[in-house]
C-alpha cells in the first residue's frame, strides 16, 4: 500500500507520483482517431479518394466532466462522436471508454459494452420511431439488454420519465403528441435506460426553440451531477458550450486546433480560428460586450476531400504566413492544459527556448 511506504511519502516527487497513481484514469481516452469515408466515382464506381472527416483526434474526458466539441458545420464533430461509439468503424486510432477498448472490441463484446455508452441526437423527431409509444421507445433498450420482468420494466420506465421531468401518464402516448423539448426528453430517457457512464450529446438543442434550449441543457447538467455522467457535448452554439463544458476542443476540418479549459479558452482564445469563432459570441458582461470586435472569416470551409496544403486553416486565416501554406502545424501544449496547432505559437515557443538557452 502506498500509505505504508514512508520513503515515498517523504519526497515531493513521490507525493506527486502518488497523487497520479491515486487519481482515477479518465472515463474516455481517445488516441489518433481517424474516420475516412471512401469516395467512389465513374461508371464503375472506382474508389478515387477519401473524405478525411476525422483526421487524428486525441483527447481525454475525466469522469463526471463535459468536453465541449465545437466548430463550423462539416468540420467532423458528429463523425467523431459516432466513430467513438463504433456507430461507424473507425479507420484508425484507439478509443477507451470506462476502461474498455471500444475501438478494438469484437462484435459480441461491443454489444456488452453498448449500455455504458449512449448518444442523444440532434433531431428528436427523426430519432424517435413515430409508431412506437413513449414506453416502448424508452423500454426498447431494456428489452434488448436486460432480463427485467414486465413489471420491473414499467417501473424503470416510470423512474426514467421522472428523471427527465415527464409525466408518467405520457407512457402510452406517441412522439407526435409532444413538443420538441418533450421529445428530446424522451430521447434522453431512452439514452439513460441502461445506466450509461458516457453520453455523446450531438447538438441536442440545435433543433429546439431558443426558449426551451436552456431547460434541456439544465436537465442534462442536473442528470450529470446526480448520476455522475461524462459527456461529449457537440455544438456550434458557443454560448451553450460555455455554460456546460469543463474543457473545450475546437475542431477545423477533421482536426483539433485548440484544446483548453473552458474559462481559459473563453477569456483568451489562442488559435486564430478559435478567436474568430469566439468573436461572434455575445459577452454576458456589458462592458466587455461593448469592446467585442467581430472577426469575420471569408470563404467557406474547404472540402475535407481536398484539404489545403500546410495548415488547413491557411486559406481563411487573417494571420497566415507564407510557410503556413507549406507545413501543417502540430497540436502542441503551449501552456499547462492548453494545446494549440498554429505556427504563431510553435514559433514563439521555439524562439523563447532559444532565448532561455542563451
Ligand atoms: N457517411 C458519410 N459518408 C461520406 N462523407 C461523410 C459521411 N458523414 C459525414 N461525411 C462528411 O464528413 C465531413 C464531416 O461531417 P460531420 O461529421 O457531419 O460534420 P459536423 O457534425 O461537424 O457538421 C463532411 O464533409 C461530411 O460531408
Ligand atoms: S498556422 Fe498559420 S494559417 Fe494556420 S492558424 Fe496559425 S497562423 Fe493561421
Ligand atoms: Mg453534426
Amino acid at each position: 500500500m502506498l500509505e505504508s511506504a514512508p520513503n515515498h511519502a517523504a519526497s515531493p516527487v513521490s507525493a506527486g507520483a502518488r497523487a497520479l497513481a491515486l487519481s482515477p484514469p479518465p472515463m474516455v481516452q481517445v488516441r489518433g482517431l481517424k474516420m475516412y469515408f471512401p469516395i467512389y466515382t465513374g461508371l464503375l464506381q472506382r474508389r478515387s479518394g477519401e473524405v478525411k472527416a476525422v483526421d487524428g483526434l486525441s483527447f481525454d474526458i475525466p469522469a463526471g466532466q463535459t468536453l465541449g466539441l465545437v466548430g463550423e458545420s462539416g468540420c467532423g464533430k458528429s463523425t467523431c462522436g459516432r466513430a467513438m461509439l463504433r456507430l461507424y468503424e473507425p479507420t484508425a486510432g484507439q478509443v477507451i471508454i470506462n476502461g474498455q477498448e471500444v475501438s478494438a472490441a469484437p462484435a459480441k463484446l461491443l454489444r456488452q459494452l453498448r449500455p455504458a455508452m449512449q448518444m442523444v441526437f440532434q433531431d428528436p423527431q427523426a430519432s424517435l420511431n413515430p409508431r412506437m409509444t413513449v414506453a416502448s421507445i424508452i423500454g426498447e433498450p431494456l428489452l434488448e439488454h436486460t432480463r427485467l420482468s414486465r413489471a420491473e420494466q414499467s417501473e424503470r420506465i416510470d423512474e426514467l420519465l421522472d428523471q427527465v421531468g415527464l409525466n408518467r401518464n405520457f407512457a402510452n402516448r406517441y412522439p407526435h403528441e409532444f413538443s420538441g423539448g418533450q421529445r428530446q426528453r424522451i430521447g434522453i430517457a431512452r439514452a439513460l435506460a441502461l445506466n450509461p457512464k458516457f453520453i455523446v450529446c450531438d447538438e441536442p438543442i440545435a433543433a429546439l426553440d431558443v426558449s426551451i434550449q436552456a431547460q434541456v441543457v439544465n436537465l442534462l447538467e442536473g442528470l450529470q451531477q446526480r448520476l455522475g455522467l461524462t459527456y461529449l457535448f457537440i455544438s456550434h452554439d458557443l454560448s451553450m458550450v460555455r455554460h456546460i463544458a469543463n474543457r473545450v476542443a475546437v475542431m477545423y476540418l477533421g482536426r483539433i486546433v485548440e484544446l483548453a479549459d473552458r474559462d481559459a479558452l473563453y477569456a483568451s482564445p489562442h488559435h486564430p480560428y478559435s478567436q474568430a469563432l469566439l468573436s461572434a459570441v455575445p459577452e454576458p458582461d456589458p462592458q466587455t460586450e461593448a469592446r467585442r470586435q467581430r472577426i469575420v472569416l471569408t470563404g467557406d470551409v474547404p472540402s475535407p476531400a481536398r484539404p489545403p496544403q500546410g495548415c488547413a486553416f491557411s486559406t481563411r486565416c487573417p494571420q497566415a504566413m507564407p510557410h503556413c501554406r507549406v507545413t501543417a502545424p502540430v497540436l502542441s501544449e503551449i501552456e499547462p492544459g492548453r494545446q494549440v496547432a498554429c505556427h504563431l505559437y510553435t514559433h514563439q515557443a521555439a524562439s523563447a527556448l532559444v532565448k532561455v538557452a542563451h
